[in-house]
């Protein structure tokens, strides 16, 4: 009998592709994969530091899976990633359900701290590191749709944003060879995948210097997209202080390269930046985003936006408001600020805007945002999009459901048409989620 192993991922895509990478590591050791928990011999958490409440929800999930070890002693529980590494051996003290402690740079050491937890001992190892980017290894891909997919093209992260524990739990940045990632991409060609998304936390800084070249991110995914005009590319996350113009002519220059851009702003307010130590201004992101619109004039624009950082004051906020309706946003992830042991901020600022302040400014950014997005939906309305299908929409499997390279989720009627394919969508009206229209 293989062993089996479930593995739970929360976080963001990077930690999605982890997961995948893990599998794979994990099945040259002679486990396969279950959906099921209860089947599992081996269970693991792949966690998310960022907020205070992505910690808290993960510390309540082992306490609702306490119960499997109980009834099976043999069960061994593993906590990896980036509360794994923020944590470190505290994990196993506080928690005697967990077994198993490995940080986002050792999974390649799984197998070996699978045994030893299977031996009766607490394994930890949370060694971050320089080098490894998994460049040599195949992630098992765990996507139910098989038409879109994460790649990852560099690991950690050189800024250092004053609210942000990323760099502490994900180790410096780090490219990875580009021959690997054109390899794995051909593969998912190959395989049917229509659709990649090449990942990094600062994509704009990515670079590997062969002793021939150097390749930067422009470079890079000019080279993605020339695999094949079928393959749809994006990308994220891109840093308003290092985005280049270099790259917006790439982005125009390749009808696969999807036109739309997450480029966190942050906030609004020059004085805010500054103590999160963004290193541009207001000013910088308004004319990233006039050459953004100069250079690809249908380029969809999202960004993440955190209410309530230290000494933020009601001007500041108007300011993010202001930015954000300046801006007029596809889309926009907001957060209310959670302060991160051990960052700057947290080292020297106060977390001094009350809570109930901060719920009160976020509810009104989000407010806003609803208001900017069915504004860019109603937009689309008596347009034509080409979509790419990527499977029966949620409600009905007599409607398909795909996104346009605007990254805007589009609902039809889909007779003989089946997933993986374009098809021209005439948008017809719209939903607060959802474009629906008719395929011409
Ligand atoms: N508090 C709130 N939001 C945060 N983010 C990162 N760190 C924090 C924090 N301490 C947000 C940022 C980032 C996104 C991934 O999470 O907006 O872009
Ligand atoms: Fe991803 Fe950051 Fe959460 Fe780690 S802490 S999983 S890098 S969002």
């Amino acid at each position: 009998m293989p062993k089996k192993v479930y593995i739970e991922t929360y976080g963001c895509q990077m930690n999605v592709v982890d997961s995948e990478v893990v599998v794979s590591i994990l099945s040259g050791a002679g486990y396969v994969p279950t959906d099921n928990i209860g089947d599992a011999g081996l269970i693991l958490i792949n966690t998310c530091s960022i907020r205070d409440n992505a910690e808290q929800r993960i510390w309540g999930r082992l306490k609702a899976i306490s119960h499997l070890k109980k009834r099976k002693h043999d069960v061994k529980i593993g906590i990896i990633g980036c509360m794994a590494e923020r944590l470190k051996e505290k994990l196993i003290e506080t928690d005697k359900l967990v077994d198993i402690v490995v940080g986002p740079d050792a999974y390649r050491e799984l197998p070996l701290l699978v045994a030893e937890a299977e031996a009766g001992h607490k394994a930890v190892n949370v060694l971050l590191s320089r080098e490894e980017t998994y460049a040599d290894i195949s992630p098992v891909r765990m996507d139910k749709n098989g038409v879109s997919s994460f790649v990852s093209i560099m690991r950690g992260c050189n800024n250092m944003c004053a609210y942000c524990v990323v760099p502490y739990v994900r180790g410096a940045e780090r490219s990875r060879n580009p021959e690997s990632i054109l390899k794995e991409v051909k593969d998912l060609y190959e395989l049917g995948y229509r659709e990649v998304t090449l990942l990094g936390q600062n994509v704009d800084s990515y670079k590997w210097d062969s002793n021939i070249e150097t390749t930067g991110f422009p470079e890079l995914l000019e080279k993605v997209a020339m695999i094949n005009p079928l393959l749809r590319v994006r990308f994220s996350t891109s840093h308003p202080k290092d985005i280049s113009d270099d790259l917006l002519h790439t982005i125009s220059r390749y009808e696969n390269i999807c036109k739309h851009i997450h480029l966190p702003a942050q906030s609004g307010s020059s004085r805010i930046l500054k103590l999160m130590n963004r290193e541009y201004s207001r000013e910088w992101y308004m004319d990233r985003v006039n050459t953004i619109r100069t250079i690809i004039p249908d380029c969809a624009l999202s960004t993440d936006m955190i209410t309530g950082f230290c000494t933020e004051t009601k001007e500041d906020h108007k300011e993010s408001l202001s930015l954000m309706d300046w801006a007029g946003f596809d889309f926009a992830y907001m957060f209310k600020y959670s302060e991160r042991p051990g960052t700057k901020a947290a080292r020297k600022y106060k977390d001094d805007v009350a809570e109930n302040i901060k719920s009160e400014r976020l509810s009104e950014m989000i407010s806003l945002q609803n208001k900017l997005s069915a504004q860019a939906k109603k937009n689309d309305v008596g347009k034509v999009y080409e979509v790419l299908i990527e499977g029966f929409s949620k409600r009905s499997d007599e409607y398909l459901s795909g996104r346009t390279s605007r990254n805007k989720v589009v609902v039809f009627p889909g007779g003989g048409l089946k997933k993986g394919n374009y098809v021209k969508v005439l948008i017809e009206r719209c939903t607060s989620a959802t474009l629906i229209g008719k395929s011409i």
